[in-house]
């Protein structure tokens, strides 16, 4: 129930629970806890043996990964900070299929349950069923629109989910870790959380009345007191502590990891994780007490599981997920999650990969401002890849990144028409390939050496030319590993390098100045353009996962058969090895059409704003 605020001069009860939790038996515990999570779920002193780690599974590449989304709100339509969050497990769910040469797994879903739900559901005069019904459409649109290679969407109204969700409740209670208590303190609704005081600042109301908002979103905070259920959190700082020492790679990128680890040296205080069923009644009544609701991030986070059909079939996948999630999300994800899982006999999740957020003109994204963007309109501005490309080109997960038009088209234009389209345009020109073929490479024009700063002037090639060549070759590795420290924006930097380096490459030597009745110039002109359409191939091969219409586009042009488009297989320029070259002499494809469409400054201006109400 809500309460009234505490008086002044009231010492105010930071987010904790207001009885002393019941003592943990250890003869519960022991009864109850499951596998290795038992160990880590005792206080020391009821400890016999050594506490068990949790390690990430075979580590790397090479293994089928659950890849997901957060499960979004289903109060309001989706926005492109919403969309940023699942092309970012997109393309990395992408990636990883191309590597291993099969699909692997990526979940998404829409949030379902909650105060917030229920109250913007009353707000537009309809109930939350059909209030979610709805918005959970538009993410699938949007998602299915934008290409997101998602093998799964989750509603969390679903019985699959409630049925997962019940078990894993029951998973805690027999473990030990629930018990019931008195909370009262700062409750957050759009947050759906409690605050403690330090998460908290004072502003005035509509009315101008005093009140307190949460530092985090500035949404007001309201005093609230109500019986719980508690879970024992606090009793999971060294499991926490232990897990991250053992995985210093499960929370990237690092400062986000470092975040997490001050976390667990301040107050970690047991989480209320049921509410009053008189208060919320939209979502999961707690197995046998039918007075309490679970509350809604207990039951969203157990969404990675239920999509894996626990508590039957996860074993296959769990723990081997890759959660990607905004960094307004992190503590849930890496500090209630993980303490969730161990409590109820599970590991943690392999990764936790966190990104910042899109604001608009320099200010944050909301409703109240009007400038939350659209989504589906970038997309039919921009088109699906570019607007694709543009967001993780230029979204860096460590810090907050600003959206204006301008600076799509610029981006796009330069590095999608000119730059990559150009360079398939004038390397595939009939008046410089009339045979329009993949042409013949020469080794006595492009002699292979050992050190290109000892070319002895054999060739035609240059030291500049060995220099691109070893840029293009390195390009592979370099971007299956900025694709697994989480880094697409620097991938994406390291492709419109080389692809700057390669037209420097045609630039330099001037293929269409060469004579072609001059059999030693139609050699070395051959030769350019081998080189070029190899490194274009490499280019389109690696931007599968990103812009995957416009790099099936350049393989086909360049004939690249479906099975050839793989991660694992790729070798650029094998004649240079001296090894053959499976696509030498082949026909180009029919499709001669234009890459990418430059777009026109004046496409700038069209509205994306568009109502955001639910
Ligand atoms: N429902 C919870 C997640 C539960 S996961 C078990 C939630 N939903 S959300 O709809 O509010 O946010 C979903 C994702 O969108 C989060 O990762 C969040 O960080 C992201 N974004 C929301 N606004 C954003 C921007 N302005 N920019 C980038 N991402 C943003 O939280």
């Amino acid at each position: 129930m809500a309460a009234s605020p505490p008086l002044p001069g009231r010492r105010l009860c930071r987010a904790v629970s207001m009885v002393t939790p019941p003592p943990l038996q250890a003869a519960t515990l022991g009864r109850a806890l499951y596998g290795a999570a038992t160990a880590m779920l005792r206080p020391p002193r009821l400890s016999p043996g050594p506490p068990r780690r949790f390690a990430a599974t075979a580590a790397g590449r090479g293994r089928r990964l659950l890849l997901s989304t957060p499960i979004f709100y289903a109060n309001g339509p989706p926005h492109i900070g919403h969309l940023y969050s699942a092309l970012l497990a997109d393309a990395l769910h992408r990636h990883r299929g191309l590597e291993l040469g099969g699909p692997g797994r990526l979940c998404t879903g829409t949030d379902e349950h909650g105060l917030k739900i229920q109250q913007a559901a009353t707000a537009v005069g309809t109930s939350p069923p059909e209030l979610c019904q709805r918005i959970s459409g538009l993410f699938r649109q949007v998602f299915t629109q934008a290409a997101i290679s998602f093998t799964d969407f989750i509603r969390t109204s679903e019985p699959r989910h409630k049925q997962a969700v019940r078990h894993f409740w029951g998973a805690l209670q027999n473990g030990g870790a629930l018990y019931k208590g008195c909370y009262e303190g700062w409750y957050c609704t759009p947050e759906e959380c409690f605050l403690p005081e330090s998460q908290l600042a004072e502003r005035r109301d509509a009315q101008g009345l005093p009140c307190k908002v949460s530092l985090e979103s500035g949404h007001q905070v309201h005093w609230t007191k109500e019986e719980n259920y508690m879970f024992r959190l606090s009793a999971f700082r060294d499991p926490l502590r232990n897990w991250l020492r053992d995985n210093p790679c499960a929370i990237s990128p690092e400062p986000f990891y470092q975040r997490t680890l001050r976390w667990l040296e301040e107050d970690l205080p047991d989480l209320s994780v049921s509410r009053e069923r008189s208060r919320l009644q939209w979502g999961i009544p707690v197995p046998s007490d039918s007075t309490q609701t679970i509350y809604v991030w207990v039951d969203a986070l157990v969404n990675y599981l239920s999509v894996l059909g626990y508590p039957e079939t996860h074993s296959e996948w769990w723990p081997a997920a890759h959660h990607v999630v905004g960094k307004d999300i992190l503590k849930f994800h890496a500090i209630y999650w993980p303490a969730l899982l161990m409590a109820a006999g599970l590991a943690p999740p392999e990764r936790i990969l966190v990104h910042s957020h899109w604001t608009v003109h320099g200010q944050k994204m909301s409703k109240s401002l009007g400038n939350v963007i659209d989504p589906l309109a970038c997309m039919e501005q921009f088109t699906v890849d570019g607007f694709r490309y543009f967001l993780l080109r230029q979204g860096v997960p460590d810090r907050d990144c600003d959206y204006y038009d301008e600076k799509v088209v610029k981006l796009l234009n330069s590095e999608l028409a000119d730059a990559l389209g150009g360079l398939l345009n004038r390397s595939t020109a009939l008046s410089i390939n009339p045979s329009n073929s993949y042409p013949r490479f020469s080794e006595s024009c492009f002699p292979k050496v050992l050190d290109y700063r000892e070319t002895k002037g054999t060739g035609r090639a240059s030291a500049e030319d060995y220099e691109f060549l070893a840029s293009v070759a390195s390009l592979p590795v370099q971007v299956a590993t900025y694709f697994e420290s989480f880094q697409v924006y620097k991938a994406l930097e390291c492709i419109a390098l080389c692809v700057r380096q390669t037209n420097g490459f045609f630039q330099r030597h001037k293929p269409w100045k060469l004579d072609r009745k001059d059999p030693a110039e139609q050699l070395w002109l051959d030769t350019i353009i081998h080189v070029t359409l190899e490194c274009l191939r490499v280019y389109g091969t690696l931007l599968q996962p990103v812009i995957p219409h416009t790099a099936d586009k350049l393989l086909s042009r360049l004939a690249v058969e479906p099975e050839e488009r793989g991660l694992s297989g790729l070798t650029f320029l094998p004649r240079y090895d001296g090894k053959p070259c499976p696509f030498e002499g082949r026909q180009l494809g029919p499709d001669t059409g234009v890459l990418f469409r430059k777009l026109e400054r004046s496409q700038q201006q069209q509205a994306k704003t568009k109502s955001s109400c639910p």
